[in-house]
C-alpha cells in the first residue's frame, strides 16, 4: 500500500469557498435542453410544465447552486423574444452552431421556472456577437424592472408580475470564436458599450466578461485601461486524453494531468487581474464557466459521451483546484447538465440515470460556503508518456467553526494507499464520511445499471490527534472530522 500525507494548515484561510464553484452549465445543444430538460407540458414524460421532474428533483436534490444558460455559441445567436409569450406564436429558428432547428418553447421564464424548483441561482449568457446592447438590456428590464415598463407589464402577462432579479449576467460568451471571432481590443469596445447600458445607476448587476488564454486577458483587461468595470472573468477549461472509454492507463492518468493544467492558467489569471483591480484588490473573480471532458465520442450535433467513473474522478482533482484557489475563482460551471459532454445526468426517453459525476458533485458539497484551508500533500507521482507528472493523491480542506472537511482522492490505478490527515497544532477525532469507488475505471451508470457507481458510507480511524484513511485505487473520498485542541 503506498503511503502518503495530507498537511493542513487550520488557521490559514484561503478564502471562503464560493458555493457557484460547484455550478451547473445548460445549452440548446443535443439533448441537453430539449429531451434532457424539457419534453413540453404534454409529454407521457412526468413534468412540470414542460420540465421533466425527475431531472429537476436530481438537481434540486444536489443543491446546484447556480445554472449558465442559453449557451455557449448559441447565446451569440440568440434573440431572446424568440423565448417569450404564448408557446404558439414562438418562431423556428435555424439553431447554426448545433445543426438543429430551436423551436424556443424553452425560453426565458421557461428557464427561471427551472431555476425556481431547483433553487438554482440562474446566470444568464447575454448576445453580443449578433446582438446589441439594446436588446441585452431590454433583457434586464423584462426580467429583473419592477415598474410599470411595457417590458416589466409583459413579464406579469407572461405569469410572474415579480422581478425575477437576475443578478448574474454573462457579457458574450467566446467572443475571440463563435461569439463573433473578435480580437480582444475589439471585444473590450464592444464590452465597454454593453456595459454602459446594463448598469444604469439603479442597477447592481454582477457582469461576467469573456476572457480566454492570458494574451487575450491581457490585451482585454489593457484595453479597457482597468477591471473596474468587470465582476469576474470568464475562461474555459475543456481536456480529454484518449477516447472516453477504452482508454490506455497512460490516457487515464494524462486526463489528470489535462484537468490539473487549470491550476497554472488560474493562478496566472488571477495575478492578471489583481494588477489591473488596482486599489481594490480582491473584488474581481475567475469564472471557469464551462470546463469538464470532452472526449472524442461527443461529435456535433449530439455532442454525446460516455460519462465514466474515470471522468468523475478529473472533476475531483478540478474541485480541488478550485477549492485551492477559493480566493480568486468565483464560479465554476461543467459542461453541460444533461445529456451533453461531461454530463452529470443522462436520460433516454422516460429513463433517466445519475453519471458518477453527479455523485463527485454530492461527495464535495460540504465544501460549500466553508473556509478553504491550506493542504498540504505529499505522496507518489506517475509520470505519463506525455511528460507530464500526476500526483497519486489530490486533495483539499476546508472548516466550518470546529469541523474539518476534507476531500481526498487516490488517483493510482492499481494501488491502495495509506493517507495520514494531521492539522498543525490541532487535533483530529471521529472521522466518517462517503466515498466513490468503482470496479473498473470507465465504468458508468446506465438505465440497467444505475447505481454500479454510487456513494458509500466511509470512515477512518482517528489516533494520537491525526487521520489514517485507507483508500482504495481509484477513489474519492470526502471526510467529517472534530477539530480539538
Ligand atoms: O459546451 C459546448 C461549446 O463549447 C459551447 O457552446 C462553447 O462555448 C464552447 O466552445
Amino acid at each position: 500500500m503506498a503511503q502518503a500525507s495530507v498537511k493542513i494548515l487550520p488557521d490559514r484561510s484561503i478564502g471562503t469557498i464560493n458555493p457557484n464553484i460547484y455550478g451547473h452549465f445548460a445549452e440548446h445543444l443535443g439533448r441537453c435542453i430539449d429531451e434532457g430538460i424539457w419534453v413540453g407540458p404534454y409529454s407521457p414524460i412526468d413534468n412540470h410544465g414542460g420540465i421533466r421532474t425527475d431531472v429537476a428533483e436530481a438537481l434540486r436534490k444536489l443543491e446546484i447552486p447556480v445554472l449558465r444558460w442559453p449557451g455557449g455559441c448559441f447565446a451569440d445567436a440568440y434573440d431572446w423574444r424568440d423565448g417569450i409569450g404564448s408557446s404558439d406564436q414562438r418562431p423556428i429558428r435555424r439553431n447554426i452552431w448545433w445543426g438543429r432547428e430551436e423551436d424556443n418553447q424553452f425560453g426565458t421564464d421557461e428557464f427561471l421556472r427551472l431555476c425556481e424548483i431547483t433553487g438554482a441561482q440562474p446566470y444568464i449568457c447575454g448576445n453580443v456577437g449578433s446582438g446589441s446592447p439594446r436588446e441585452m438590456m431590454d433583457w434586464v428590464e423584462y426580467c429583473n424592472y419592477d415598474g410599470n415598463t411595457d417590458l416589466a407589464r409583459l413579464r406579469a402577462e407572461n405569469g410572474h408580475p415579480d422581478p425575477y432579479e437576475v443578478d448574474l449576467w454573462g457579457v458574450g460568451n467566446e467572443n475571440w470564436g463563435c461569439g463573433g471571432h473578435m480580437e480582444p481590443e475589439e471585444y473590450a469596445r464592444h464590452y465597454r458599450r454593453f456595459e454602459t447600458y446594463l448598469q444604469p445607476r439603479d442597477t447592481e448587476l454582477t457582469l461576467i466578461a469573456c476572457g480566454h488564454d492570458h494574451c487575450w486577458n491581457h490585451a482585454f483587461l489593457n484595453t479597457l485601461g482597468s477591471a473596474d468595470s468587470i465582476d469576474m472573468l470568464s475562461i474555459h477549461h475543456y481536456y480529454k486524453a484518449g477516447p472516453g472509454t477504452g482508454f490506455s492507463d497512460d490516457e487515464y492518468y494524462q486526463l489528470m494531468a489535462e484537468a490539473i493544467s487549470l491550476e497554472p492558467r488560474i493562478i496566472r489569471d488571477t495575478h492578471l487581474i489583481r494588477f489591473f483591480e488596482g486599489d481594490n484588490p480582491g473584488r474581481v473573480g475567475l469564472a471557469i464557466d464551462e470546463w469538464g471532458c470532452w472526449h472524442p465520442e461527443a461529435t456535433r450535433p449530439r455532442l454525446y459521451q460516455p460519462s465514466t467513473h474515470r471522468d468523475a474522478l478529473s472533476a475531483a482533482v478540478v474541485f480541488d483546484v478550485f477549492n485551492r484557489h477559493a480566493d480568486s475563482v468565483a464560479m465554476a460551471n461543467i459542461a453541460q447538465t444533461v445529456n451533453v459532454l461531461h454530463a452529470i445526468i443522462q436520460t433516454d426517453e422516460e429513463k433517466m440515470w445519475l453519471t458518477p459525476t453527479y455523485h463527485i458533485f454530492d461527495l464535495y458539497r460540504p465544501h460549500m460556503n466553508n473556509k478553504a484551508l491550506e493542504a498540504m500533500t505529499d505522496c507518489e507521482a506517475v509520470a505519463t508518456d506525455a511528460g507530464d507528472e500526476v500526483p497519486c493523491v489530490s486533495a483539499s480542506a476546508s472548516r466550518d467553526g470546529d469541523r474539518l472537511f476534507v476531500t481526498i482522492t487516490n488517483l493510482h490505478l492499481s494501488e491502495a494507499a495509506e493517507v495520514t490527515v494531521s492539522l498543525s497544532e490541532c487535533d483530529l477525532a471521529f472521522a466518517e464520511g462517503q466515498i466513490l469507488s468503482a470496479d473498473a475505471p470507465d465504468a458508468v451508470n446506465g438505465p440497467d445499471a444505475p447505481d454500479r457507481v454510487t456513494l458509500a458510507e466511509y470512515c477512518c480511524d482517528a489516533e494520537n490527534g491525526s487521520l489514517s484513511c485507507g483508500i482504495p485505487a481509484a477513489s474519492s473520498v470526502g471526510i467529517w472530522a472534530d477539530i480539538t485542541q
